[in-house]
């Protein structure tokens, strides 16, 4: 069944933001640099998305599988994770943008912790869009945690328990559109129960190359997709004939 809102846009986007450290090997540097000009993407396309309809924007920034990287690596993300939360927060009160961390909180240093829970009291009446920032995240970890809790065997249910898990108060949100950049046509772990329906789009654009101009173009391409939910769709809904 199309809505409204499919005609419209999608409501809620997801963005694998991958390719940050191609970017920067391919040009002879460090890594970490590839992670700074990723931290630029993160700031285009958030302040594009609402003028796109995005209301919810879930961006995977750091895998729970990412800790097994160089301790280097991970040290200088969780520094960039740092700064960009405290660096970002005004930015987003004014841009009436809430924020949250969804991911486990406990493996976080507990810097990166305080300034996310500064950002997330900051933003926290934000209307205009949700930036849901998945940092340690792994879906199948938070599926396992909002199984222990809670006997209620419904869908609903469930995906309150897991709302829950990333500490949100309402249910986790279907995904609409997920993108991922950097070419890779995988998951890796990310919203495996929110994604049920989702779009998919696959691009080769390096995360820190992503521009606005790959967002509308995504969300363009996601409007001219017919979504079915396991109907016949739409178009073949018979012609009712109207007879005097
Ligand atoms: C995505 O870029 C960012 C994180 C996983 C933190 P990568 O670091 O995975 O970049 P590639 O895939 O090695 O190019
Ligand atoms: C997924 O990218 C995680 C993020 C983009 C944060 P990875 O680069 O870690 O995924 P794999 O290892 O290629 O599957
Ligand atoms: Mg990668």
């Amino acid at each position: 069944m199309q809505s409204t809102s499919d005609l419209l846009g999608p409501t809620h986007v997801a963005i694998i933001m991958d390719g940050n450290g191609r970017w920067a090997t391919t040009r002879g540097l460090p890594r970490i640099i590839g992670h700074r000009r990723g931290v630029e993407a993160v700031r285009r396309t958030v302040k594009a998305a609402p003028g796109l309809g995005i209301r919810v924007l879930t961006l995977f920034a750091f895998s729970a599988d990412n800790w097994k990287r160089p301790g280097a690596e991970v040290s200088a993300l969780m520094q960039l994770f740092g700064v960009f939360l405290v660096s970002e927060r005004e930015r987003l009160v004014r841009a009436g943008v809430r924020l949250s961390l969804i991911g486990r909180r406990d493996r976080l240093p507990g810097s990166v912790r305080a300034a996310a829970t500064a950002a997330e009291h900051a933003t926290a009446s934000g209307v205009d869009m949700h930036v849901r920032l998945a940092i340690d995240y792994s879906a199948r970890d938070a599926i396992v945690s909002a199984a222990a809790h809670g006997v209620e065997a419904t869908r609903a249910g469930f995906t309150r328990r897991l709302g829950a898990a990333y500490g949100e108060a309402g249910e986790a949100p279907d995904v609409d559109l997920l993108i991922r950049t950097g070419g890779e046509r995988r998951l890796s772990d990310f919203l495996l129960w929110e994604s049920a329906y989702a779009e998919l789009l696959f691009v080769p654009q390096l995360w820190p190359d992503f521009g606005i101009a790959d967002l509308t173009r995504a969300v363009h391409d996601f409007r001219r997709r017919e979504r079915r939910f396991g109907t016949l769709g739409p178009a073949s809904r018979p012609l009712r004939v109207v007879t005097r």
